[in-house]
């Protein structure tokens, strides 16, 4: 899967604290139009499996072709180096990265085992295109790179 061209999303979350959560992942899915559905999969072995798995709502924000040091940052073991500034109160009202191409918020529709892996559906509550025009961040055979213009 690895010559499997991707985009990069971070996903976060949001505790009844306030704490902000976020991880970058690649696995971001479109399932369906009508309910628009989308799906993304959760390592089983992550230190921060119970609150992804559990929570009921959560916001992607699909990283614009600049933003690779922030997708680096969000794939480091845990919380440690969230930066509250990478955040802005997007749509839905959930925590999303500033700067952004477009945001998703979403409220949690299913949960399956899938081996090492869990399969989580969303629904797509509410979206915004936060920087129409700019290209993407892109993930390809283990590395980042950017689509030329
Ligand atoms: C490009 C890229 C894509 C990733 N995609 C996923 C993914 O889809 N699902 C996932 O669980 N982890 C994915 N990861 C790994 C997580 O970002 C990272 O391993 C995780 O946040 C590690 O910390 P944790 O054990 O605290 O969860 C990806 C990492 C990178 C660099």
């Amino acid at each position: 899967m690895g010559q499997f061209a991707t985009g990069v999303a971070v996903i976060a979350i949001q505790s009844e604290s306030g704490a902000i959560s976020a991880m970058t992942i690649n696995s971001l899915v479109s399932v369906s139009l009508d309910p628009m559905l989308v799906s993304w999969n959760l390592q089983n072995a992550s230190s921060q499996y119970a609150a992804y798995a559990e929570a009921e709502r959560f916001s992607f924000s699909i990283l614009a072709g600049g933003q690779q040091a922030l997708a680096r940052r969000y794939a480091a073991r845990g919380d440690s180096a969230l930066m509250l500034e990478d955040f802005e109160d997007g749509v839905g009202g959930l925590p999303m990265i500033r700067g952004a191409l477009a945001h998703l918020a979403c409220r949690r529709f299913a949960v399956h085992s899938a081996g090492d892996h869990t399969l989580i559906l969303g629904e797509v509550t509410d979206m915004a295109q936060a920087a129409p025009g700019e290209l993407p961040l892109v993930f390809f055979g283990g590395r980042f790179g950017a689509l030329a213009g």
